[in-house]
């Protein structure tokens, strides 16, 4: 299993080679809301799947362009769960003219074509990268990316003065991490980022990936059409390390600030909006506390989860019982509940963590959802929170039936 690079050796993660070679048709190495919620269950409204309810939310958002069914394509397909829910939807509402997904991954290709081959509407499968979106011949009204832009490259360890002192070990004289953090002061310069603060962080993190694949949608998108991305997100962005590759959380201002300088209209909330609005839950499977505690494992930074682990008094069958009894009797059920009853149970079994907001076990999940307008030139756009994009009719004179 390939180990993610030492964050001092290598100043940009690339997750492209994983995902073309070594990515298999599993979500178990992955934290995928969408998945968990891939089944009917009483956790989403109306017991809907994930994708349903996204599809419901696109609908009753009126997202899509009012005068035609839509050309839509989903970026990053997984196993296809998000599609298998969302694509009955939206045909059967007959505002879906062609769905097609974009992806890298060859075997994941290959799980979707299998998962969506009964679809009553087909769905057309595209290899390519999402990053390099602009140099595809790909036209679509919407696209939709649900948890796939931490995926993308992240320059990390970025001194937090252009040209200031590195904060990693490696040589002030390495030419491979200043080309990198050159890029990276260009977007923070290009687009006005903000820089942590001094007591917060010696060094961050860019999301140049998500910024060249919004940079992307900017020119691929006509003007009337739009985009809907789901990620996990931090103030600013954050390792995130799985077992066998490192994704990013998305640094929300960052990427607030750059759709803003873009042009795009946009609003930005809590996937709890769509899947059961009003309502904050977690949600927790044995899968994913698995997960956690390798990420921590991995982290040398945070020894707990390894100290736990390794400490030969500690009982984790006794703990595992004790956690499963305050889950309810039963850990393989995904459970919501208020983050601090979650965080109750899991202080009973050892582990101390404080989960706010909407969260697969610390990880907040949001959404940005974005419009270009019709009279779509260099303007700048406006970013509200948790708020509905004010959007001008679409124009009729475009194009229909745009081609993916
Ligand atoms: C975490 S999965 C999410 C899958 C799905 N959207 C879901 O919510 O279940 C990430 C997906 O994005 C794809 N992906 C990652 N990087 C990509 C890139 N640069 N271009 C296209 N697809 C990419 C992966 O192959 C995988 O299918």
């Amino acid at each position: 299993m390939a180990r993610p690079s030492n964050l001092s050796s290598d100043p940009c993660t690339d997750n492209r080679r994983f995902h073309r070679q070594e990515k298999r048709a599993t979500m178990l190495d992955e934290v995928s809301l969408s998945h968990l919620l891939r089944q009917p269950g009483p956790f989403v409204r109306n017991g809907w799947t994930y994708g349903e309810a996204l599809g419901h939310f696109i609908l009753e958002q009126e997202l899509l362009p009012a005068d035609r069914p839509a050309v839509v394509l989903e970026v990053g397909g997984g196993l296809g769960d998000v599609a298998a829910g969302i694509v009955p939807v939206l045909a059967g509402a007959s505002r879906l003219a062609e769905y097609a997904i974009l992806d890298l991954s060859p075997e994941l290709q290959a799980a979707q074509r299998e998962r969506l081959r009964d679809a009553r509407t087909p769905v057309r499968l595209v290899s390519g990268d999402a990053e390099r979106l602009h140099r595809t011949s790909i036209e679509a009204d919407f696209v939709l990316s649900n948890e796939v832009i931490g995926d993308f490259r992240t320059i990390d360890g970025v001194p937090r003065t252009r040209g200031g002192p590195p904060t990693g070990g490696f040589s002030p004289d390495d030419f491979r991490h200043r080309r990198y953090w050159a890029l990276a002061w260009d977007l923070v310069d290009r687009y006005g980022l903000d820089v942590p603060d001094e007591a917060e962080a010696p060094s961050f993190a860019v999301n140049w990936g998500a910024i060249r694949f919004v940079e992307a949608l900017w020119k691929v998108l006509p003007p009337g059409g739009g985009a809907f991305l789901v990620e996990n997100v931090t103030p600013f962005a954050r390792p995130l390390e799985l077992p066998d590759h490192r994704e990013y959380s998305i640094g929300e201002r960052h990427l607030v600030q750059v759709l803003d300088r873009l042009g795009f209209a946009c609003s930005v909330g809590d996937v709890a909006d769509f899947l059961h609005p009003g309502r904050i839950f977690t949600i927790v499977s044995p899968r994913h506390l698995g997960l956690w505690l390798a990420s921590r494992v991995m982290s040398p930074d945070d020894r707990r989860a390894w100290d736990l682990f390794n400490d030969p008094v500690v009982d984790w069958g006794g703990r595992i019982a004790r956690l499963r009894e305050a889950l309810g009797g039963d850990l393989r059920i995904d459970t919501a509940m208020a983050p601090e009853t979650l965080a109750g149970c899991l202080r009973t079994a050892g582990l101390d963590v404080g989960l706010p907001g909407t969260n697969v076990l610390g990880r907040h999940f949001r959404y940005f959802n974005l419009h270009k307008s019709v009279a779509a030139n260099t303007a700048a756009g406006s970013c509200s929170h948790s708020g509905r994009v004010r959007r001008p009719p679409v124009n009729p004179s475009r194009r229909a039936g745009r081609r993916v």
